[in-house]
């Protein structure tokens, strides 16, 4: 998949922009707060339909031309054939719409380089956002998981209403044991890998890590085990008013030779673990597709040491790899020949490159 073009409009501070990407290396180039990470996240919701930002879609008209955002991108696939992808938002009445299909894209940023260090909720926003890219299933079971809970909880505060929280336990089953299912498979695949990358751009430790399952002592594989950890916290639910057994209070347990890193690591071991476990996730998603995701790689650069610098470059470098860049300066990228284009308060402007 080759990413060709991208035409933005009225999306924050781009009033228009039209883009054509090289095949290998994009660098978007600019100073602070010119519009380089928006542009990155225009590219990112025509490829997805969502944006790697936490933010709802209110924020993203543009607060001079608000009158609505269009995002086009064209994709040339495999067999030679241009896809478009759109994602068209209007304010009033507000509806989106999308059109066209998922492109695979990663995205890499400097909070990507504290995953190991944040809290347990960063870590399970990783792992969902790993499987959503390459699960349709699991994203659609999410929400019907997170609804559920919602209800539950809602029940849970409401004496009014306590007695109607177990009409909801079902589908929560259902969907939690899934969810739980889906993301055990993740990590015995993820974590070896995140290992082997991190062997090589590492110091010789080894990188594990375990599931500790949501309010359970122990993996959880059935419904009947499910519903087991749940009655024994049930009355702990009824008193703290919410629910306490399920994979949205999952912790991912990440260990530098054995040792919990939370407890014991230093700044640097838990970039490196991050940076590994991004990476990992990256090539799982080559395996899983056939060919390489398009990366994003915003303002990371400048945020690592020249030996991770060039182990992520190493991996740009590599044939059949798209990446576009986000830098407030254009460096030396090895033997790669990007095009260039400067941000400037929302203007993107061609400026060197074929
Ligand atoms: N909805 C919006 N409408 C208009 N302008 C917006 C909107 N949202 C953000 N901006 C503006 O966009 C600019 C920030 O853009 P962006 O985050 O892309 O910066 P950047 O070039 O990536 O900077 P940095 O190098 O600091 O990361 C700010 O000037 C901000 O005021
Ligand atoms: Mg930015």
């Amino acid at each position: 998949m080759i990413l060709r073009t991208a035409d933005i409009s009225c999306f924050r501070n781009i009033k228009e922009a039209h883009l054509a990407f090289s095949s290998q290396l994009t660098l978007l180039v600019g100073k602070n707060a010119q519009g380089k990470t928006n542009a990155l996240e225009a590219i990112h919701i025509a490829l997805q339909g969502k944006s790697f930002r936490n933010a709802p879609d209110s924020d993203w008209f543009s607060l001079t031309h608000p009158e609505g955002i269009s995002l086009v991108a064209k994709v040339l696939s495999g067999s030679d054939r241009m896809t478009t992808v759109e994602h068209h938002v209007t304010l009033s009445p507000h509806r989106r719409s999308h059109r066209g299909p998922k492109i695979p894209v990663i995205v890499f940023s400097p909070q990507d380089l504290s995953l190991s260090q944040g809290s347990p909720s960063d870590r399970r926003k990783f792992m969902d956002a790993t499987l959503s890219l390459i699960n349709p299933r699991y994203e659609k079971v999410l929400k019907q998981f997170q609804h559920a809970v919602l209800q539950r909880n809602h029940a849970l505060k409401d004496p009014r209403l306590a007695h109607t929280a177990d009409s909801f336990t079902p589908s929560m089953i259902t969907s939690g044991l899934y969810l739980w299912t889906i993301r055990r498979q993740l990590l015995e695949e993820l974590l070896p890998m995140a290992d082997r990358i991190h062997g090589r751009i590492g110091h010789g430790e080894r990188i594990g890590g375990t599931l500790k399952y949501g309010g359970c002592d122990v993996p959880v594989k059935t419904e009947k085990e499910y519903e087991d950890c749940l009655r024994r916290r049930r009355a702990d639910e009824g008193l703290r008013m919410m629910t306490l057994v399920g994979p949205h209070r999952d912790e991912l347990l990440l260990t530098v030779n054995d040792f919990p890193i939370s407890l014991y690591g230093s700044q640097g071991q838990h970039r490196l673990i991050s940076l590994s476990l991004k990476l990992a996730t990256y090539h799982l998603i080559q395996n899983e597709f056939g060919f390489r995701p398009i990366m994003l790689l915003d303002d990371v650069l400048s945020e690592l040491d020249p030996d991770r610098r060039h182990a992520l470059l190493q991996m740009i470098s590599e044939p059949g790899q798209q990446t576009i860049i986000t830098d407030t300066e254009a460096r030396n990228y090895d033997q790669l020949t990007p095009i260039i284009y400067h941000v400037d308060q929302g203007q993107i402007v061609k400026v060197g490159g074929v």
